[in-house]
């Protein structure tokens, strides 16, 4: 799609995090399967959940704007996690590993604030109401989620 207003670079935008939040979804279960800590097990089984309702939310965006869902590849995503897959492929002790997932997660998070910063901010511009409340929503959870893993990484350290 060739982007030529506004409204095309917000679904753009959209088709972007979309994909960010799929490939999230299939990551997350090794992660928290590798976690060593009860904390961030937790943390990161509760965000993963979360996840499936960002999705919903997103296809609910999309249906505002009257499309299909749809993914647009990222490689900014994937690059962050083929990090965090590389940590748990090569790092053995247990609390290091944890460390570097969590640094792998709070980069994933990041990610994410800033994708939905930005798509509220054209939300708004482009008058989409409806589409704020939805986004709002999902960046909440990802500020959450951001601190909860900072909150995890101060105790153990
Ligand atoms: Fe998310
Ligand atoms: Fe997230």
């Amino acid at each position: 799609m060739t982007v030529k207003t506004m409204e095309d670079l917000f679904i753009e935008t959209l088709k972007d995090i979309y994909y960010a939040e799929k490939h999230i979804l299939k990551a997350l279960p090794g992660m928290v399967k590798k976690a060593s800590s009860k904390e961030l097990k937790k943390a990161l089984e509760t965000h993963r959940q979360e996840t499936k309702g960002q999705v919903d939310r997103l296809d609910q965006v999309f249906a505002l704007f009257e499309l299909s869902p749809r993914g647009k590849k990222c490689e900014a995503i994937e690059d962050i996690i083929a990090e965090a897959k590389e940590h748990m492929e090569e790092i053995e002790d247990p609390e290091v590993l944890d460390a570097g997932m969590i640094g792998s997660a709070q980069a994933v998070e990041h990610y994410e604030i800033t994708r939905y910063g930005t798509l509220l901010a054209w939300a708004k511009q482009l008058g989409r109401a409806d589409a704020i409340e939805l986004l709002q929503a999902n960046l909440k959870q990802e500020k959450h989620a951001d601190a909860l893993l900072t909150e995890i990484a101060e105790a153990a350290a």
